[in-house]
C-alpha cells in the first residue's frame, strides 16, 4: 500500500508542468502554442525570457529530484523497497509526460530526469549533465544533448552500481525520453532542428 502511495504521489508532483505554470507567471504565451509546442525549458527559452526558460528547467529538475529524495529519506520508515524507489523515480518522469493535470499531454523529459539522476546519485546525475553540456556546447542542439546524454546514463548508472532494477528504470526513462524526441530525430535528420537560443516561429 507503501509503495503505491509513494508512486502515485511521484507521478503528480511529475504532474506539474512547470513550462506552463512559470510562462503563466511571467505573462508569457502558453509554450505549448509556439517553437515546437513542448512544455518545457528549451522551448520556454525560445520566447526570449531566459529567467522563465531557467525557472522552468529548475522546477522540471526540481520535482524530479524531490520524489525521489523524499521516497530515499522516508524508505525505511515507510518500508519502502529499493524496487518503489526505482518506480518512484519512474513515475515523476512519466507525470512530467503524461501529466493528469494538463489532459495529458507533457514534455520531453529532460530536466525532470535529470533532476531524478541526481537524487539517486549526485555523480550519476553530473556525469550526464556535463553529458548534456558537453554535446550542447558543440553542436547547440537541446535535443541532440538530451539524446546522446540519455544513452550515457544508463551506462554511467551500470559503472558505479552495477546491473539492478534501478538499471532497468534509467534505461525506461532514457527509452521514453528518445520516443518522445522522435520529431526532434526527424529533425535533425532534415536539418530542421532550431539550435539553442534562436527565437520562436
Ligand atoms: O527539453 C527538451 C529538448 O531536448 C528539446 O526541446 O523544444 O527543442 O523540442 P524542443
Amino acid at each position: 500500500m507503501n509503495a503505491a502511495i509513494a508512486i502515485v504521489v511521484a507521478y503528480l508532483i511529475g504532474s506539474i508542468s512547470f513550462a506552463v505554470v512559470v510562462s503563466r507567471l511571467f505573462g508569457l504565451s502558453d509554450p505549448r502554442t509556439y517553437g515546437s509546442k513542448n512544455p518545457g525549458a528549451t522551448n520556454v527559452l525560445r520566447s526570449g525570457n531566459k529567467a522563465a526558460a531557467a525557472l522552468t528547467l529548475v522546477g522540471d529538475g526540481f520535482k524530479g529530484w524531490l520524489a525521489v529524495w523524499l521516497a530515499m529519506v522516508y524508505q525505511d520508515q515507510f518500508n519502502l523497497s529499493d524496487t518503489t524507489v526505482a518506480l518512484v523515480g519512474l513515475a515523476v518522469f512519466v507525470g512530467h509526460l503524461w501529466p493528469v493535470f494538463f489532459k495529458f499531454v507533457g514534455g520531453k523529459g529532460v530536466a525532470t530526469a535529470l533532476g531524478v539522476l541526481l537524487a539517486i546519485n549526485v555523480w550519476l546525475g553530473l556525469a550526464t549533465f556535463a553529458t548534456w553540456l558537453i554535446v550542447a556546447y558543440a553542436f547547440r542542439y537541446s535535443s541532440l544533448a538530451a539524446l546522446i546524454a540519455s544513452l550515457f546514463a544508463p551506462f554511467y548508472y551500470g559503472l558505479l552500481f552495477g546491473a539492478n532494477f534501478t538499471l532497468l528504470a534509467v534505461a525506461v526513462m532514457s527509452a521514453l525520453l528518445i520516443y518522445r524526441h522522435a520529431q526532434n530525430i526527424a529533425n535533425l535528420m532534415s536539418g530542421k532542428e532550431s539550435r539553442i537560443g534562436s527565437k520562436k516561429k
